[in-house]
């Protein structure tokens, strides 16, 4: 695992031969940051789900409302799991819009993110950010991590961000697990905010012709019941766990989106 500014290593180990989360969600944003195999894998699902870059654009909005919300509740930590390539309004930049000492630390598993960690790491003077070139699959290494510990304090709230990125952790690697490790190492104050697709609006069809574009069994959607299992005895915030188009979107352009073209739910919730 590395930290900090990318070195070459983090150019050798970019796969163009598969698609990538990162890249195909980069490009689904209008993003430029992907290769062939991504607009590939990316155009087959829009193909089926012809308002998979609406969901994107919705996730991401999603995002900024959650950071915004929770910098107000008093938050100045953030622990953001998932990152992404960075796009418009990343965490940093809203939480510090809200509180310029604001401290994020970014963890992502993909090196074309780790070759962006210099964007990411761009922070207010008064703040402060760090970057792990880490898995979300290994929580322990995670909150081990020494950049983890000199950039965030465990005696004050930090919101973890787990902003789709949960449905690329299959069942059989322990996302309750996962989930329970990482809440269970966050102060009562703190606060998860999640996002998570769903195929629940889709119809037998369409999840049959999705299936078959999931070649790599990566990614698994998960319905709203599912997802709040998985942050069971956490507190939801109003308006609770909704498709990601309805929280707290009064302020977003309106109409907002049908629940069933946008197909991902989300959720603030505190840690009591
Ligand atoms: C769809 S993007 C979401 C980016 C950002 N959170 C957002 O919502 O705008 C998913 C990100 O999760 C990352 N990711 C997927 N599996 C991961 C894992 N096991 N550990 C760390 N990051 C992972 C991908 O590399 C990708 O950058």
């Amino acid at each position: 695992m590395s930290t900090g500014d990318p070195d070459a290593s983090a150019f050798e180990r970019i796969d163009v031969t598969t698609a990538h989360p990162a890249r195909r969600y980069n490009y689904w944003l209008g993003g430029k940051d992907h290769f062939a195999a991504d607009r590939a894998s990316g155009d087959a699902i829009e193909a089926v789900l012809p308002s998979i870059r609406l969901m994107a654009i919705e996730n991401r909005m999603f995002l900024r409302r959650a950071v915004r919300y929770v910098a107000r509740q008093g938050i100045r930590q953030y622990l953001d799991i998932g990152t992404g390539i960075p796009a418009r309004g990343n965490t940093h930049e809203i939480a510090q819009s809200v509180d310029p000492t604001a401290r994020t630390v970014y963890v992502d598993n993909d090196p074309i993110v780790l070759t962006h960690a210099r964007a990411l790491l761009t922070s207010a003077p008064q703040g402060a950010n760090a970057y792990l070139d880490a898995d979300l699959r290994e929580p322990g290494t995670i909150l081990e991590h020494p950049d983890l510990k000199a950039t965030l304090d465990f005696s004050e709230p930090i919101a973890l961000m787990l902003v789709a990125v949960l449905h690329f952790i299959r069942d059989d690697e322990d996302p309750r697990g996962i989930v329970d490790r990482l809440v269970g190492a966050l102060p009562p104050g703190s606060y998860v905010v999640a996002s998570h697709a769903t195929w629940e609006f889709q119809s037998p069809e369409a999840i049959e012709q999705l299936s078959a574009t999931n070649t790599d069994g990566r990614f698994v959607p998960r319905s709203a019941e599912t997802l709040a299992a998985l942050l069971h005895g956490l507190e939801f915030v109003e308006p609770g766990l909704v498709s990601v188009s309805r929280w707290r979107a009064d302020d977003s352009p309106q109409p907002r989106p049908s629940i069933e073209d946008v197909s991902c739910n989300g959720v603030v919730a505190r840690i009591p």
